[in-house]
């Protein structure tokens, strides 16, 4: 749960983001290219504030610091570009700097009520199965901690759905060279690929023959010098339901050695 003064300090971060701040701070490799994927490394991170020894994202848990920083390292630069969201939430801090930087941000949640209509540059009720816009819309189409809820079991949001289903979908919906960018947390919660840190199988969603430049990057796996986040007892009693083909001792290992870190997920619509 938040506090009433962390709530704030998102609240004003969502206010104040500034593209042009945003491009200083993430304009140049803030990863290491490691066996195939970008490491962005706590040390390394431009939001790690060296002299305290912590993040200096000020706000939410260590992944959600993570999250606010991978937003503002990929959204500062969508001038021109119509931009969706899908199961966006009550989170505005990608929106505004979409917008900001010259932007059209759109969103749709299964959670909105069906009556209301998202039309561009507004948001309303839909589904990553059903994208209430035509063939070849936008140019981006993103999800921010949505993608590992689509086809979960567990306290399921409506209608879980087969993830080709749902990629499909944004695929129809994205200009030809349009890209998508999703992220979600590893050995956290929600679908159990992404529990388990199934890294192969989340990247077989993405076949060759639709998408390229696959991106992954891993924030937080390598947290040192700030504490490990480990997974959480809360969520146990979940990954009991999500979790059915795994082995009881990777699941094991995953519970007691895991660390929770956020993986994000970029690739090009063919
Ligand atoms: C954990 S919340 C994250 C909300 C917000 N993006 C944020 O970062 O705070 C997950 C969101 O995904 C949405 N969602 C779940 N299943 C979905 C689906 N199949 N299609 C679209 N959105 C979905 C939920 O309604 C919810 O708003």
């Amino acid at each position: 749960m938040h506090s009433k003064k962390e709530s704030l300090l998102k609240r004003w971060h969502s206010l104040k983001i500034n593209p042009k701040a945003c491009e200083k701070k993430w304009n140049h490799q803030y990863w290491n290219d490691n066996d195939g994927f970008r490491v962005v490394s706590c040390i390394k991170c431009p939001s790690f504030d060296s002299k305290q020894q912590l993040c200096g994202i000020n706000y939410g848990t260590p992944l959600r610091k993570c999250v606010s920083s991978s937003i503002e390292a990929h959204f500062f630069n969508s001038q021109n570009k119509n931009i969706l969201e899908v199961g966006f939430g009550r989170s505005n801090l990608a929106k505004n700097l979409i917008n900001r930087s010259g932007g059209t941000w759109t969103g749709i949640d299964p959670k909105r009520p069906k009556n209301e209509s998202a039309t561009m540059g507004k948001s309303g009720y839909g589904h990553a199965t059903h994208i209430p816009f035509a063939d070849q819309t936008f140019d981006k189409i993103f999800g921010i901690q949505s993608v590992e809820h689509w086809r979960q079991n567990a306290n399921s949001v409506l209608n879980p759905s087969s993830y080709q289903d749902c990629i499909t979908e944004i695929h129809r919906a994205l200009k030809p060279g349009g890209s998508i960018y999703l992220d979600a947390p590893i050995h956290f919660h929600g679908n159990e690929m992404f529990i388990m840190g199934d890294i192969d199988k989340i990247k077989s969603l993405f076949p060759d023959s639709h998408w390229k430049n696959i991106q992954i990057e891993k924030w937080r796996e390598d947290y040192l010098p700030l504490e490990r986040y480990t997974p959480s007892e809360n969520e146990f009693e979940d990954w009991a339901v999500e979790i059915t083909t795994y082995p009881e001792n990777q699941i094991t290992e995953a519970r007691k050695n895991g660390v929770v870190w956020l993986i994000v997920i970029t690739a090009e619509k063919i």
